[in-house]
């Protein structure tokens, strides 16, 4: 792993094979070892790059809006000689995909939009990120992670593969409270990117879980409508990380979609 300074922040990523650019941006409060599955799958056709987002894994800490998180993603890009590129995120991932496109739609060759929304936080859900972020700064990730487990993961995910949970879980006590923090505030004073789906001019995959109950299926379904010529793919068995629970159903998504709009 290896990192650049930007903005008064390392950013640290990692790179694998060689080909058509491939960015891949981790959830809340994930970090880049979230795509491990799908980076086995991509790298022997394309050049994956997988940053940790600001806040999150070996990445340090800074003020944060999905605005930032984007920006650091495009310093990123200049740093490594890269203009346009294949960008896909899963659920925050999805929110700084969104803003990215929305900041530098010419360096956009399509979009892969996993787990995620186009609308800002409701005034609930500012509410219980206010709490969070409380919880967070008094008592550590462990509160939060036990209680977002059950809804990341699919009741067959928990039962059948120990494994998932354990390598979900780890990941996310690994992420320092005040980098969480951070995300959760950028989450809530995020804009709405609704009105940004009908001028997508670009390839682009939505896939969700179909059990996802943090960005349930109807929210893909609203973006699968106002992105013009976009594919939805439903992940059956999957809840909220459905790229960690049905990596073989995933990938093979991914990989048709990205043969099909190559350049
Ligand atoms: C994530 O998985 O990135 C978050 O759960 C998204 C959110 O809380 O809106």
């Amino acid at each position: 792993m290896t990192s650049i300074h930007v903005d008064n922040v390392d950013i640290a990523y990692t790179e694998y094979g060689a080909g058509p650019a491939v960015v891949l941006l981790h959830g809340y409060p994930f970090n880049q070892t979230l795509w491990s599955g799908q980076v086995e799958a991509l790298k022997n056709s394309y050049r994956v790059i997988t940053p940790d987002l600001r806040g999150h894994g070996e990445s340090t800490i800074g003020p944060a809006s999905m605005n930032r998180m984007a920006a650091d993603v495009a310093s990123l890009l200049d740093a490594l000689g890269i203009e346009r590129v294949v960008i896909g995120g899963l659920s925050m991932g999805g929110y700084v995909t969104l803003a990215f496109y929305r900041l530098f739609p010419q360096r956009v060759h399509s979009l892969i939009l996993a787990d995620t929304r186009a609308q800002a936080d409701t005034e609930e859900n500012k509410r219980i990120r206010a709490q969070q972020v409380e919880t967070l700064l008094s008592h550590g990730m462990k509160p939060i992670v036990d209680a977002m487990l059950p809804k990341l993961l699919h009741p067959e995910t928990v039962s059948k593969r120990p494994n998932i949970v354990k390598q979900l879980r780890d990941m996310m006590l690994q992420t320092k409270p005040e980098g969480a923090a951070a995300a959760l505030q950028a989450m809530a004073a995020r804009e709405d990117q609704t009105e940004l789906l009908s001028h997508i001019r670009v390839p682009t995959l939505i896939l969700v879980g179909k059990d996802d109950p943090i960005t349930p299926l109807q929210d893909s379904e609203k973006m699968h409508q106002l992105i013009e010529g976009s594919r939805l793919m439903v992940i059956e068995n999957a809840s909220h990380v459905s790229n960690l629970e049905r990596p073989a159903e995933f990938n093979s998504a991914v990989m048709t979609f990205l043969n099909d709009s190559a350049a």
